[in-house]
């Protein structure tokens, strides 16, 4: 059996690629897949495949489904045929598409030995809420274990809406991150892969020592919080 971890969410913006870096530095062994428009993922190199998926998914639908169908044809194979615990970074408007796809194989890819694990992103953004439970919904159907992030970045969500949208998977939470700005960019440009490669005393030469040992601080932390997110759907995928 090969476990496959998808951090999944329709809407952007609210944690997936950071979640998934985490994961990555949380199971050093893991391959990646990323499912986006373009891909982002660059500092874990050789780990990650990439699937580039249409922007424009209305235009996709209006074929009658006829450009959808085979849409996911060679992710999927690429997880049927993988032998290592995988992460899955499903790109913003794709999510619900993919696990219609992943619920009428269910069966097949549980014959080719592949087990799934979700973890929807929720943030208190009403998009973000509106989708969750349709996504946990659907990920009954295929998934063996289900989870539920909450990101703080927008605030937190109210506790019995969060417990309620979960609907028995289990829930962790990633605080709101307070970073410098330099810290934003290179959390975006290099994810948590290059946090440990940070050079202290050019950064130092660049932003002064003062701001240079914040925004180390402020990396660290933000790694080791989304880290400490992920790491019961990181425990399971190497269970
Ligand atoms: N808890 C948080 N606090 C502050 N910023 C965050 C937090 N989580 C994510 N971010 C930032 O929000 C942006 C979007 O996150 P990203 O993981 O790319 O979202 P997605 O993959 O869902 O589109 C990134 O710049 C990321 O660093
Ligand atoms: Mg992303």
């Amino acid at each position: 059996m090969t476990r496959h971890l998808i951090i999944a969410q329709d809407k952007g913006g609210v944690g997936k690629s950071t979640l998934t870096r985490a994961g990555a530095e949380a199971v050093p062994e893991a391959k990646i897949i990323e499912i986006d428009m373009s891909s982002r993922l660059r500092e874990l190199g050789a780990r990650v495949t990439f699937f580039p998926m249409r922007a424009d998914r209305d235009a996709i639908e209006r074929t009658g489904g006829r450009a959808a169908r085979g849409e996911y044809d060679a992710v999927i194979d690429a997880i049927a045929s993988a032998t290592i615990p995988t992460i899955i970074d499903v790109g913003a408007n794709t999510s619900n598409s993919f696990f219609h796809v992943l619920q009428n194989l269910s069966d097949d890819l549980a014959s080719a030995g592949v087990e799934m694990g979700v973890v929807i992103v929720v943030t208190s953004e009403p998009g973000a809420l509106a989708e969750a439970p349709s996504l946990l919904a659907s990920a009954k159907t295929f998934a063996r274990a289900r989870f539920v992030v909450q990101n703080q970045m927008r605030g937190a969500v109210d506790e019995s809406l969060l417990r309620n949208i979960a609907d028995g998977a289990e829930i962790s939470t990633l605080p709101e991150q307070i970073l410098d700005e330099e810290a934003v960019a290179i959390a975006r440009d290099g994810g948590f892969a290059t946090v440990a490669k940070l050079d202290p005393g050019k950064l130092s030469r660049k932003f002064g020592m003062a701001r240079a040992s914040r925004i180390r601080r402020d990396l660290a932390r933000f790694r080791l919080d989304a880290m400490q997110a992920i790491c019961s759907p990181a425990n399971w995928l190497i269970g």
